[in-house]
């Protein structure tokens, strides 16, 4: 199945290193950050697990809950989780989803046969608190991914969510954002009374307002 931005995210049941996961109510109305590993007991994923599992505190900040997905039978999750806690000093803090059926892999179209025809390549999904797909990203098995970068996505679409901004190139929280050009500029300033740097009438540049 091939998912678009603004899809609902397909709902599943699926085991898991803390247990069977029915998707939609374990999000409840928490955003979600669904990612696939290739495979277990491989070098790239050992080290992402352990950079999400230090990141869980920003995650939670941002009512965001995390689940990894590997198409391998929940035996060796169990196993590959001593390794992750002895290599990356931090233990597996969120769901890792136990694929074997690759159910959840066809779902989300993880698996990219011309790519690989039995491993899944690095998804990553940000989901919204309306269960909505807000974020798909396709990485190659071998380059390991910027959760950072992930973290600055739902900064953004939390923030232009809530006001009617967009962000530029390379923002991250705290920097300048741009007003939505559909937005007039009576109506804008009725929002943005402390104004704007008009540098062309579609790039009016401001400060973030939720700050
Ligand atoms: C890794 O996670 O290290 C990896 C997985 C599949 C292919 C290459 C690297």
């Amino acid at each position: 199945m091939t998912l678009r931005l603004g899809d609902i995210a397909p709902d599943f049941e699926q085991d898991s290193t803390e247990g069977t996961i029915q998707f939609h109510s374990y999000l409840g109305d928490s955003w979600g950050v669904l990612f696939s590993h290739p495979k277990d007991f491989t070098p790239v994923c050992t080290t992402e697990l352990g950079e999400v599992a230090k990141l869980k505190g920003e995650f939670d900040k941002r009512n965001v809950k995390v689940i990894g997905l590997s198409v391998d039978p929940i035996d060796d999750h169990h196993a590959w989780k001593g390794d992750i806690e002895e290599t990356q000093g931090t233990a597996l803090n969120f769901p890792l989803l136990a694929d074997s059926d690759k159910k959840v892999s066809d779902l989300y179209d993880m698996v990219h046969p011309n790519a690989n025809d039995t491993l899944t390549v690095r998804s990553v999904f940000i989901i919204d608190n309306n269960k909505k797909v807000r974020l798909i990203i396709t990485y190659p098995a071998s380059t390991g991914r910027n959760f950072d970068e992930i973290l600055r996505v739902i900064d953004s679409l939390q923030l232009t969510d809530g006001y009617k901004v967009a962000t530029p190139v390379n923002w991250k929280e705290g920097d300048d954002v741009i007003i939505v050009p559909a937005l007039s500029n009576e109506e804008a300033e009725k929002l943005f009374p402390n104004g704007w740097d008009e540098q062309k009438p579609y790039l009016r540049v401001t400060k973030q307002p939720n700050r």
